[in-house]
């Protein structure tokens, strides 16, 4: 199955294509080049578009004096509510501090303690301090522009901006020989394009805008995830959709990207309030507010509908020097008319990550040969049922590294593309804000069986409404509009509650259901599901 989409125009080649400039697609890059290999990233709004930009909190990483990645491994795993694959657990640890030193190494600043020292934070889910940041709240733009500088010096590497990937492209053995590319762009690189490579990463982060309120930018639709699966890839454990507890209310009528109000406030001090000005997270966990991310986001949901408000209150009014701290978040407080250091925030939550994404081996590579994918679209196992604070970037890092290594290793001769007569869909995007409204209403924070086949059904009925006219609008909501599908079946499967994934008809985790779903679609448009065990690392 693809897209549809016109013919291809024009040609480019180099030996590794990399799909999205995040901090995934960029460590990819870089590490490719350590290698020798003639790289292309194509990045499909201007380069430094993604969340990658937006991280607030920071980088976890087992740096600070008594902690070690064998702690940042405990809490990991609970965290990842018996879900996470040990051993990718074991990576994401244990290379995490060298992955992050050789960002250092790439010139990226991290906030200093007055005695000079890397300043370190918390988050929820952390029993210790491990969280480094920059430029106090926007640790993100401080690792983009470590990234970016570096990635522009080296020659080795096109960069394509404003180019969107659409699908991959095959050779005879089944292998990916490339992807086709929709570029808005000037002279021969302008329309649909092709592009050749060896091996293709797909690093295209989130898929956030699935659901009306986000902290995930306008870019975040998925993509690489649906072009994995319209590619015969295998997806796994899209149902664990991550929603931030902490979003800055501002009202119901808000669409899109919301300001986020990171969890590292709540590192510094701050406290949830109820509408009655009670302290909630007390009792409810033994870190109270400071819990695992789908504990605190449930526990918020449960106080909204109980008190009949679409809020919760965040009181930072006693954090130390918030406007210094936190410069970004203060900002935007008062760009919405609230003084934290004087005012309580009202917070609700919003869809922030995906958990799952395409099923990957722990070096990146997918079912597909010469298929890889790094970073928030992949799925390495070690997430499991909700991603540990600050571990997102941590894993860009680490299996960016990886992937690298591993295409070196095992690079192929350049196929040709053979034509792919599979099928073509192209949703028409009208239905993009329909679609958004349903997964937030029926495949949001808490679903059920009821809620799931209304959204499904409601989904069916949008899936009819086909566009013939190829552009990034409708390319962008047939992603979505498969993502949903994804996330959909995936939760009607899974009957219990476990990690982000809240089942109002099965409340409890059962040990039985301790496995992945892992789906995939044929060339058909048909969808299959299998389950596999957690590999526990024994
Ligand atoms: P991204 O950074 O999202 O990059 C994806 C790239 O792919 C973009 O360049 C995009 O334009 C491109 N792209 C997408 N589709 C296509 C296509 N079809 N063709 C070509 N290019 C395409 N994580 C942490 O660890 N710590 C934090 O403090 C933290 N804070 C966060 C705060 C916010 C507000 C948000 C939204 C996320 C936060 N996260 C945090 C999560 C983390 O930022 C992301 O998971 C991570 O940055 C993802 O990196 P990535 O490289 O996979 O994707
Ligand atoms: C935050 O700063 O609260 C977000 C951190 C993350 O998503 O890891």
């Amino acid at each position: 199955m693809k897209l549809l989409a016109g013919a291809p125009g024009w040609t480019v080649k180099a030996d590794v294509i990399v799909i999205g400039s995040g901090v995934a697609g960029l460590t990819a890059a870089l590490n490719l080049r350590a290698h020798n290999l003639s790289v292309l990233l194509v990045t499909k709004a201007k380069i430094d578009e993604g969340s990658t930009k937006w991280a607030q909190g920071g980088i976890a990483a087992a740096l600070g004096p008594g902690d070690s990645p064998e702690d940042h491994k405990r809490d990991t795993l609970i965290a990842g509510a018996g879900l996470c694959d040990v051993p990718a657990v074991d990576v994401l640890v244990t290379e995490g501090p060298e992955a992050v030193r050789k960002l250092i190494a790439h010139g990226a600043e991290f906030d200093k303690s007055e005695t000079g020292e890397i300043a370190l934070t918390r988050e929820g889910g952390h029993l210790r301090n491990r969280i480094l940041h920059a430029g106090g709240d926007a640790t993100g733009a401080e690792v983009s522009r470590a990234l970016l500088a570096a990635v522009k010096q080296d020659n080795g590497i096109e960069i394509i901006e404003n180019a969107l990937a659409i699908d991959v492209l095959k050779g005879k053995s089944g292998a990916v020989c490339g992807v086709t590319l929709h570029v808005i762009g000037a002279g021969t690189i302008d329309g649909i394009g092709r592009a050749l490579a060896r091996s293709v990463v797909i690093a295209t982060g989130g898929l956030g805008q699935v659901y009306s309120q986000t902290t995930n930018p306008s870019v975040s639709t998925g993509d690489g995830v649906a072009l994995a699966l319209r590619a015969g890839a295998e997806i796994e454990d899209v149902e664990f959709i991550q929603f931030h507890p902490t979003v800055l209310w501002r009202d119901e009528s808000n669409k899109g990207q919301q300001p986020l109000i990171s969890e590292a406030v709540r590192g510094e001090g701050a406290i949830l309030l109820n509408d009655k000005g009670e302290r909630f997270m007390v009792g409810v966990h033994p870190q109270s507010d400071l819990a695992p991310r789908d504990i605190v986001a449930k526990e918020i949901f449960k106080q909204m509908k109980e008190h009949n408000t679409p809020h919760v209150w965040l009181d930072a009014t006693k954090v130390k020097d918030f406007k210094d701290r936190f410069p970004t978040i203060y900002q935007s407080c008062m760009e919405n008319g609230i003084d934290p250091t004087r005012q309580l925030i009202p917070v609700s939550p919003a869809s922030h990550y995906a958990s799952g994404g395409v099923k990957v081996d722990l070096n990146g590579l997918t079912s597909v040969k010469n298929l890889y994918a790094c970073g928030e679209t992949a799925c390495t196992g070690a997430h499991g049922a909700n991603r540990l604070a600050s571990n997102s970037l941590l894993e860009g890092l680490v299996f960016g590294t990886r992937i690298a290594e591993t295409i070196a290793k095992n690079i192929s001769p350049q196929e040709e593309p053979v034509e792919d007569r599979s099928p073509t869909f192209l949703a028409d995007s009208s239905i993009k804000m329909p679609l958004q409204l349903a997964m937030s209403q029926g495949a949001g924070v808490m679903r059920s069986e009821k809620s799931l086949n209304e959204t499904l059904a409601l989904l069916e009925k949008l899936g009819t409404h086909q566009s013939n006219s190829p552009r990034i609008e409708n390319w962008e909501t047939s992603n979505l509009y498969q993502l949903a599908t994804a996330i959909v079946k995936a939760a009607l499967i899974r009957k219990e509650t476990r990690g982000s994934h809240w089942r109002s008809d099965f409340p409890e985790s059962h040990t039985n259901w301790q496995k992945h779903i892992i789906q995939s679609l044929n060339d058909q448009g048909i969808w299959s599901e299998r389950e596999e065990v957690v590999k526990d690392g024994a």
